[in-house]
C-alpha cells in the first residue's frame, strides 16, 4: 500500500511542524513529504533539513492564485496539507483543489476568538481580556472563510486569571504539540 502524503505549510519557527516530523518519522501509513513556506528565513526550514524533508519557498506573489503551487503539490503527489503557523491566506483555487484535505489549527476554542486579525498573540490577548477560565485548540478543515471550516477536534486547557497572554500562549502551544499530529493521524487513517 502506498503511504498517504502530507505537506506542511509554515511561515515561522515551526515547532508544530517539528512535532509532525517526529510523530510520522517511522509511520507505516503516513509520511511528511514536503514543507512549503512563504518565508525564506523561517525556522521551519532548518527543522525540515534535519529530517531530510524537502522545502519549497514561494514568495507572497505565488500565493495570490496558487497556480504554480498547486502544480508543485500535484507533482509531489500530496494527499493532505497541514497548516502549522502559515501566515498567508490560502488561495481559493488551492482550497478547491484540495477540498476537505487541508487542516488548520487555531490557538483558541472557536468560534470564540477567531476570524480576521485573530492570529498569534492577538488571540491570547483577547482571551486574557475576556477573563476566560479556559482556552485551548481547535483543529478544523480549511474553507474559504477564516476559521470557519468544519471543526474536527477541540481540546481545552485551564488558564488562571493571573496568566499573562504569553503564559496562555505557552499553555496552548503545549496542547497543540500534544494533539495536532495525533488528531491528523486519526483523520487520515480513516481514509485508508
Ligand atoms: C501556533 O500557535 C499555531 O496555532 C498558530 O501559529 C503558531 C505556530 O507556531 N497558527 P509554530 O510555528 O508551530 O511554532
Amino acid at each position: 500500500m502506498t503511504k498517504k502524503r502530507i505537506s506542511i505549510f509554515a511561515s515561522g519557527g515551526g515547532s508544530n511542524a517539528l512535532k509532525f516530523f517526529e510523530y510520522f518519522e517511522n509511520d507505516q501509513d503516513i509520511e511528511i513529504v514536503s514543507v512549503f513556506t512563504n518565508n525564506k528565513s523561517a525556522g521551519v526550514i532548518e527543522k525540515a533539513e534535519r529530517f531530510s524533508i524537502p522545502h519549497n519557498v514561494y514568495n507572497r506573489n505565488y500565493w495570490e492564485t496558487g497556480e504554480v503551487i498547486i502544480d508543485h503539490l500535484k507533482d509531489q503527489k500530496v494527499d493532505y496539507i497541514v497548516l502549522a503557523g502559515f501566515m498567508l491566506l490560502i488561495p481559493s483555487e488551492l482550497i478547491r483543489a484540495f477540498s476537505n484535505r487541508i487542516f488548520n489549527i487555531h490557538p483558541a476554542l472557536l468560534p470564540k476568538f477567531g476570524g480576521k486579525g485573530m492570529y498569534g498573540m492577538n488571540v491570547h490577548r483577547a482571551v486574557k481580556e475576556a477573563k476566560e477560565s479556559e482556552s485551548g485548540i481547535t483543529i478544523h478543515f480549511v474553507n474559504e472563510h477564516y476559521d470557519e471550516g468544519e471543526i474536527i477536534s477541540q481540546v481545552s486547557c485551564p488558564i488562571a486569571l493571573s496568566d499573562s497572554p504569553e503564559e496562555i500562549a505557552q499553555k496552548v502551544l503545549r496542547v497543540e504539540h500534544e494533539n495536532y499530529p495525533k488528531v491528523i493521524a486519526e483523520v487520515v487513517r480513516k481514509s485508508i
